[in-house]
């Protein structure tokens, strides 16, 4: 057996004799941690995933398992971080991780905060731009499926919005759409904002 499967029959006898998951004992988090940082909270070029979504982390785990999300780094980390697991695991780790509380990154251009606020709440329209603030949330605190937004890194939020720019991770309906529209002032602006959002 290998490590995952040693996990996971561990993970299975615990769910049947003693009810909640203690994640941090039946979980192999620190194949997360490792890169992503202490409790998920993001290190160097790993996002931070504590508070995400569980649905979105869970829909990011398995399209990197199929490479369909296919950004240069979710190719050199994530493809094969993610080869090994198994639906329990899916669905363990998105939940450990959406619950754990977010820290916001603060590290974008303060200058730029202004700006990039009011592309989110209220878009561009003379250039098309929708208001993000539809669908990722007030407070860019995500809802279902579509990710929190607020408190993640400047450089992290820059890159997904160039990387749709320049044809990778196209199946991430409608953000590819979306990013189209932006300049790379607008995006440094959103970038920015969005660090800072707790
Ligand atoms: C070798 C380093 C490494 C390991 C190990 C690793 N990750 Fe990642 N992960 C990354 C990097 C780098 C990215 C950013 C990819 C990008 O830029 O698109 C990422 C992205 C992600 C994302 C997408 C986040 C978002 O906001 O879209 C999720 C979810 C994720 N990882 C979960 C996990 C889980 C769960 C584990 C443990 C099974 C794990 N990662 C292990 C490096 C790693
Ligand atoms: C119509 C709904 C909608 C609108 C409007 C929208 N988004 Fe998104 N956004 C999504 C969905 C859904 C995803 C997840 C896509 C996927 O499956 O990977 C997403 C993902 C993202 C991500 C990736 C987060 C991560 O952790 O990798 C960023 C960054 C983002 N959106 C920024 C924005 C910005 C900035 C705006 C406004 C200019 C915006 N979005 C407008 C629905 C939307």
């Amino acid at each position: 057996m290998n490590r995952f499967a040693l996990h996971l029959a561990a993970l299975a006898i615990t769910l049947a004799s003693t009810g909640p998951l203690r994640a941090e004992d039946d979980l192999p988090i620190r194949n997360c941690t490792f890169c992503h940082g202490v409790s998920g909270q993001g290190f160097m070029v790993a996002p931070r995933i504590a508070g995400q979504r569980p649905q979105y982390i869970e829909n990011q785990l398995k399209s990197f398992m199929a490479h369909v999300r296919d950004n240069p780094y979710a190719r050199k980390y994530m493809h094969n971080a993610s080869a090994n697991l198994t639906p329990d695991l899916i669905t363990g780790f998105s939940q450990y991780f959406a619950a754990q509380a977010p820290r916001p990154a603060d590290d974008g251009d303060k200058a730029l905060v202004a700006t990039g606020r009011d592309i989110f709440e209220n878009g561009i329209p003379s250039q098309n731009v929708v208001a993000c603030v539809v669908c990722h949330g007030p407070n860019a605190e995500g809802v279902r499926h579509i990710p929190r937004l607020g408190g993640l890194s400047y450089i992290y939020v820059k890159r997904q919005l160039d990387q749709w720019n320049e044809g990778y991770r196209q199946a991430a309906h409608p953000m590819p759409k979306v990013a189209k529209f932006l300049s790379p002032q607008e995006i440094d602006a959103l970038a920015s904002y969005l660090s800072y959002v707790e």
